[in-house]
């Protein structure tokens, strides 16, 4: 990847967080955000010259004007990388866990996506890249995970609505869908284990090419690459009938941070 300015949303911990580190090192310019200002303070202290960030709770209305001051601080962007995103186990069905999961992933995620194209529309000559981190989820309903792989759908559907209306409109914004399978992260159960799960470096490895060359879809890795067409292939029937063997995500709380109260990121020494 050439040098670019990435805003990358939801960098606070798992898959982001070790994506914002890689590509530090690798000398990009980057934006991050997230709730928690403490982790995001000290990814600007480790490299000072390259980071911004803003606390952003991407659930909030203010999210938009947040991202809005880091874009303005970073000096611009070139590519937006939509990581941020919660999940619940839905076994047994908590209608509240169901629903934050819609606010983050579905709301706060349409939110984000949208700022990121007008931004893109209206200040950077129609050109840009979008990319967000769906899941295999997204191919079909999994009992399971009700609300997650409802969202996850949504996001892969609405990154392919916003692409044709990019195209419709002559805009040159690229999009890139990275679907990965398990990743172990803050995310799962850690006392759990998970079928075909890879580690963090090795799966950050992997997006970030995807990444840098423009992937439409990407699958993390090849093997849930074919677990996801196996699945699509399957009839509607037989997909309800199946026990779908995906374990637990994690089900503690989520921490909530108040981003109102937060500040935002000074500009960085040049
Ligand atoms: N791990 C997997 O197996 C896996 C597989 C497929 C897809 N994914 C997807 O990958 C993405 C990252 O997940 P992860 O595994 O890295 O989990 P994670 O370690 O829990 O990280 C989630 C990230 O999302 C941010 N976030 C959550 N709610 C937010 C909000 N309201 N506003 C702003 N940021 C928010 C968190 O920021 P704060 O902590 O600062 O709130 C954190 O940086 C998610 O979209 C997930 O669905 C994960």
């Amino acid at each position: 990847m050439s040098v670019k300015r990435i805003v990358i949303m939801g960098a606070t911990s798992g898959i982001g967080l070790v994506l914002a580190e890689k590509l530090a090192s690798e000398g990009m310019r980057l934006g991050v955000a997230g709730r928690k200002t403490e982790v995001l303070r000290e990814l600007q202290q480790k490299y000072p010259s390259q980071i911004n960030y803003a606390t952003v709770d991407v659930t909030r209305s203010d999210a938009v004007d947040r991202l809005h001051g880091l874009i303005e601080r970073m000096g611009g962007m070139d590519v937006y990388v939509h990581v941020a995103g919660i999940g619940f186990d839905s076994d047994p069905l908590v209608p509240a866990n169901e629903i934050a999961t819609m606010q983050t992933n579905v709301v706060g995620f349409t939110r984000m996506i949208d700022a990121a194209y007008l931004w893109f529309r209206d200040h950077h000559g129609g050109c840009g890249h979008i990319v967000a981190v769906t899941s295999v989820a997204g191919t079909k309903g999994i009992g399971r995970l009700a609300a997650y792989s409802a969202s996850k759908k949504f996001q892969q559907t609405y990154l392919r609505a916003l692409e044709q209306q990019a195209l419709s409109g002559r805009l040159k914004i690229r999009f890139t869908d990275i679907r990965p399978g398990w990743i172990r992260t803050p995310l799962l159960d850690a006392g759990r284990n998970y079928p075909m799960i890879m580690q963090l470096p090795y799966a950050v490895g992997r997006i970030a090419g995807a990444i840098g060359r423009k992937a439409r879809v990407a699958y993390i890795d090849w093997r849930w690459g074919l677990v996801a067409r196996l699945w699509s292939l399957l009839p509607e029937p037989l997909w309800v009938r199946m026990n779908i063997p995906v374990d637990s995500l994690a089900t503690a709380p989520q921490r909530r941070v108040n981003a109102a109260e937060e500040t935002d990121g000074e500009i960085a020494p040049e």
